[in-house]
């Protein structure tokens, strides 16, 4: 449970790293380890939900990932789309609004139709927004939108910090309060570039399967002894 109810973050953003290393120290196969992720997801989105945390963005598949064997990328869209089918009643009796961000139309069709399903049917949930990364990353994103305003005739007048927001996959969703990665590794791994200039950074040393709810609280609760000041100098801002 949170204590300190003031300065509750907005926006978590989190890296998922160790699930194949997690596998890997149980003889077992790295999928072993993903399907145990999936369980940790689940833990990060219900205690997000209960700490009153607006938007969860989860790095679930970055573009860098299609590098991967084929039956492990193979595996991991199957456990996304058989994931994503069984959490759907358990998104709606939760109040959890499902998104998207990321080159969506890469995925296999069926993963893209039961995302569009699971978007349709949770777009009205007013509680936790949460954003799965797919098939994402950060300078994608940025090039993307360079192309779509070079598409639009954007004249040089009208680039500004705020206007290229707006062609950013992230438009209507504010920048994350809190980055964290578990996996022992302290790197940003091409994820939201943009975004995270003044985020808070968290480098717990878990391996995402064993990601619990407590663990998220205790991030938070971190994150509440941490002065903020985007660039200036003086008092804490909230
Ligand atoms: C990183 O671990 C994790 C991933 C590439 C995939 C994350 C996917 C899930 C948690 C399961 C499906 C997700 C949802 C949203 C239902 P790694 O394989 O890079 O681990 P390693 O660094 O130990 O090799």
């Amino acid at each position: 449970m949170i204590n300190n109810l003031n300065k509750i973050p907005e926006h978590i953003a989190i890296i998922m790293d160790g699930n194949g290393r997690w596998a890997e120290e149980q003889g077992k196969e790295r999928i072993f380890g993903h399907q145990n992720g999936v369980n940790a997801v689940r833990n990060a989105m219900e205690a997000a939900g209960e700490a009153g945390i607006k938007f969860l963005t989860l790095y679930a598949f970055s573009t860098e990932n299609w590098n991967r064997p084929k039956e492990e990328i193979d595996a991991l869209m199957g456990l996304l789309v058989k994931a994503i089918h069984a959490e759907t009643d358990n998104l709606m009796q939760n109040n959890v609004r499902l998104q998207t961000i990321g080159n969506i139309t890469s995925l296999p069709e069926d993963c893209q139709k039961e995302l569009q399903t699971a978007m349709d049917i949770t777009k009205d949930n007013t509680g936790l927004t949460v954003i799965l990364a797919l098939s994402y990353s950060g300078r994608w994103e940025i090039v993307n939108a360079i192309k779509m305003m070079v598409q639009n005739n954007v004249t040089v007048d009208d680039i500004t910090e705020n206007s290229f927001k707006n062609y950013l996959n992230t438009k209507n969703i504010p920048d994350p309060d809190m980055l964290i990665r578990t996996g022992r590794e302290q790197r940003i791994s091409n994820f939201l570039l943009w975004q995270i200039a003044y985020s808070e950074l968290f480098f717990p040393d878990i391996l995402w399967p064993d990601f619990t709810k407590q663990d998220l609280v205790d991030l938070i609760a971190q994150y509440q002894t941490r002065q903020r000041r985007f660039g200036k100098t003086g008092k804490q801002i909230y």
